[in-house]
């Protein structure tokens, strides 16, 4: 997938569809209570996505993937699949929804707490949006990509989290996965440029243990090797004339 730039006509859609996205995030928040399961909450945004606001869940057959959203509690890093088991007090779950609207997708996830936190998911949750931001705002025409990654790995590691390698932001449009592949880790002024018309999405990952993964048989969901707590948020950026706009602020974070 090549890097595509975006024209006014284009940004204009990406923006539907990344306040779009937030907009199920918004909705969803209420539905993470103890006693419900993932699938519930799939169910819900599925019905929202396509009922009212006619809109495709882009995860929903997405080479293979048999759900339209993704579900990763605790120790999932990423891309766990809404099932059965109930979520409890206490647990951490990152629900990432991407929508299609007008042929152009928004990606977004957060963090929620089912009830009162422990103190590191906490910390951690924390932190990781904290990275996150971090990365948003090293994002103007004439930075590099690499200085995204170098601002989230070392903000990340001097508070003692690692950072996953193997799954990675990237650029957004008429497709999901477009080219660049934005890297969470990586060194200052290096990559390519970034240029106004870009959109590409900052999504970290951080583990509180190793930075090592793996792939459950089902093919899809991504745990820390040593069981240890992840945490990831995720926006979807677009690169101004002179700095950026992140196209899936919630409601409340709006300007
Ligand atoms: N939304 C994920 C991302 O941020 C990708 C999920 S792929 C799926 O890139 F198939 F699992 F939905
Ligand atoms: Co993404
Ligand atoms: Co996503």
């Amino acid at each position: 997938m090549p890097i595509t730039i975006k024209n006014p006509i284009e940004q204009e859609k990406m923006r539907l569809a990344g306040r779009l996205t937030a907009d199920v995030l918004d909705m969803i928040g209420p539905h993470v209570q103890p006693g419900v399961t993932t699938l519930e909450l799939d169910q819900i945004c599925h019905d929202f996505i396509v009922g009212q606001q006619q809109a495709i869940p882009a995860p929903l057959n997405y080479r293979g993937f048999p759900k339209s959203i993704c579900t990763s509690i605790n120790h999932v890093v990423c891309h766990g699949i809404p099932g059965d088991k109930k979520l409890r007090t206490g647990d951490m779950i990152n629900i990432d929804i991407t929508i299609i609207k007008d042929s152009y997708h928004g990606d977004s996830s957060r963090i929620f707490f089912v009830g009162k936190p422990t103190v590191q998911a906490e910390r951690l949750a924390r932190v990781s949006h904290d990275a996150l931001w971090l990365g948003i705002q090293a994002v103007r025409p004439g930075a590099r990509l690499g200085d995204i990654g170098h601002c989230i790995q070392s903000f990340a590691e001097a508070e003692r989290f690692s950072v996953v390698r193997e799954y990675c932001g990237h650029g957004i449009g008429r497709s999901f996965h477009e080219d660049p592949q934005v890297l969470h880790y990586g060194k200052a002024n290096s990559g390519i440029e970034l240029v106004e018309g870009m959109t590409f999405t900052i999504e970290p990952m951080l583990n509180a243990g190793k930075r090592h993964v793996k792939l459950l048989k089902d093919g899809w969901t991504v745990v820390t090797k040593d069981h240890s707590l992840s945490a990831q948020w995720e926006h979807t950026i677009l690169v101004t004339h002179d700095s950026y706009e992140v196209l899936t602020l919630g409601a409340a974070e709006r300007p």
